[in-house]
């Protein structure tokens, strides 16, 4: 055995057993770099003989080789194992992505005009900001009405206001339209209140207005007995009774038996049987006058109601500022 051949099984074993790129940088450092017996011995070439020169040189071309081939390999083992790492199982199931839904408000809104468009009324929608004309004067509020305070009403100029209800809707829908009419009025309304359970700012009505020639209050009537048996179930009655209105005469509330309890009594409706939904009644001549509708000619029905009102009975929300904290822990359940 040679000097060289030793160092060839030496070096050869410790390359081809090196775990990292690392460990073979050190092997090669060590066996092959300037400072390494194999090149201080044939530093000393001049004094070898030629065979034994040629003899180092092989072996240094061989060890050269078996570096480059362990490099290679464990090349391919990294990146492999950065593959394997990164590796994405098209197979499993992704991540679902949440998915946002319509407002309860919204839905319960939907659901009106879904249910009037089949009776084939229009939706129409009026705006938010009105002159005092049409939210009190055309509907025959007089000046000293409280509902025209400045405690009551957010006014944005003297004449210039939020509307306080949809009921504008129908003096703005009869001033541009010629009856006959049929149309709901949903939209947003603002009062000068103090937030609490059952208090806001702003909420949301419906309002309805039918003009027609000879609509009595058996109309309003049927019309609202078969809203209501759309919304809360086909069991469900509906009685009127004496109210006050300044633009209708006479006016009336409408009661719905309770859906919680089928009207056998229970805490939402008071143990009464009854809920109360909203008001309505036969338009007042005087406000037919104040668009330019001839009531000798026309005659008709409107009514408003609350749509928050709506979706607390319907699913026994305690507070009206839930609708708009929105903690998706409340509007994720519908
Ligand atoms: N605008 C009334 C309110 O906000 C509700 C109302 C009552 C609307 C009678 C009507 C009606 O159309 O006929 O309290």
């Amino acid at each position: 055995m040679s000097w060289a051949s030793d160092y060839l099984d030496e070096a050869r074993a410790a390359i081809v057993g090196a775990g990292s790129l690392q460990d073979l940088e050190q092997l090669r450092v060590g066996y092959l770099g300037r400072k390494s017996p194999l090149t201080l011995r044939l530093r000393e070439a001049a004094q070898l003989e030629i065979e034994e020169r040629a003899e180092l040189n092989r072996t240094k071309i061989h060890l050269e080789d078996l570096v480059k081939t362990a490099r290679r390999e464990l090349e391919r083992v990294a990146i492999e194992r950065v593959y394997a790492d990164s590796a994405v199982d098209v197979t499993l199931p992704g991540d679902p992505v949440p998915r946002g839904r319509l407002h309860l408000l919204t839905q319960i809104r939907r659901e009106i005009e879904d249910i009037f468009l089949g009776m084939g009324y229009e939706v129409f929608e009026g705006d938010e900001v009105v002159d005092a004309w049409s939210n009190f004067d055309a509907l025959t509020t007089d000046a000293g009405h409280p509902s025209r305070s400045q405690n009551d009403t957010f006014y944005l100029s003297e004449d210039v206001l939020l509307r306080t209800h949809t009921s504008p809707d129908q003096i703005r829908l009869m001033e541009a339209r010629t009856p006959p009419i049929y149309a709901i009025m949903p939209g947003r309304v603002y009062r000068r209140d103090t937030p609490d359970a059952t208090h806001s700012p702003t909420f949301l009505q419906v309002e309805a207005l039918v003009v027609d020639r000879g609509i009595t209050l058996a109309d309003l009537k049927g019309t609202v007995l078969h809203f209501f048996r759309q919304l809360f179930g086909p069991a469900r009655e509906v009685r009127m009774r004496t109210s006050f209105f300044p633009f209708t005469e006479p006016s009336v509330e409408f009661d719905v038996t309770c859906f919680i309890c089928d009207a056998q009594g229970c805490p939402v409706c008071k143990h009464s049987g009854w809920i109360e939904m909203g008001g309505a009644g036969w338009v007042d001549p005087d406000v037919f006058r104040n668009v330019g509708v001839d009531p000798d000619e026309w005659s008709g029905f409107a009514f408003g109601l609350g749509i928050e009102r709506i979706a607390m009975l319907r699913h026994g929300l305690p507070d009206l500022r839930l609708f708009w904290e929105n903690d998706l822990r409340v509007l994720e359940q519908f």
